[in-house]
């Protein structure tokens, strides 16, 4: 049995320590915000908090969570920051077809929890491993500048 907290509730599971992350949470868990796009960490899709960081759920094992606090797209608006930025994600209409945005909002939200006022260069490493098949980079940027106004 593993247990960690997720979005702000205990919780358990028997799945194998080795099943990556985002199985745990699709699959075991039901919550299906968190997206698969590579499956071998390269394009961001799957990014959830681990304690904060970002973390890509796809390559990150359960036993890796264990005792630790997971947040999923599921319940970032319920924090400052995340609501922050998923209001700057509606009113700059970011999103195209969306199969990336979790993850871009996940990382967003880390980077200005830890960077208030982000530079452009500070957006593009700490997005740098978020692909987005849309190209929506512009307004994802422009819509970090937002929310770091918001914020401030
Ligand atoms: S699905 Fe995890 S990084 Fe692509
Ligand atoms: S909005 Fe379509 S992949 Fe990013």
């Amino acid at each position: 049995m593993t247990s960690f907290t997720l979005n702000g509730q205990a919780v358990s599971t028997d799945l194998a320590e080795d099943t990556p992350l985002l199985w745990v949470l699709r699959d075991g868990l039901g919550l299906t915000g968190t997206k698969f796009g590579c499956g071998m960490a390269l394009c961001g899709a799957c990014t959830v908090h681990v304690d904060g960081a970002p973390t890509r759920g796809c390559s990150t094992p359960l036993a890796a969570v264990a005792g630790k606090r997971v947040t999923t797209i599921e319940a970032i608006g319920g924090e400052r920051v995340g609501a922050a930025v998923q209001a700057a994600w509606q009113k700059l209409d970011v999103v195209q077809c969306g199969y990336c945005q979790s993850g871009q909002i996940m990382a967003a939200t880390a980077l200005l929890a830890a960077t208030p006022r982000p530079s452009d260069a500070d957006i593009d490493a700490a997005l740098a491993g978020n692909l987005c098949r849309c190209a929506t980079y512009v307004r994802i940027r422009a819509a970090i500048h937002e929310a770091a106004r918001s914020l401030a």
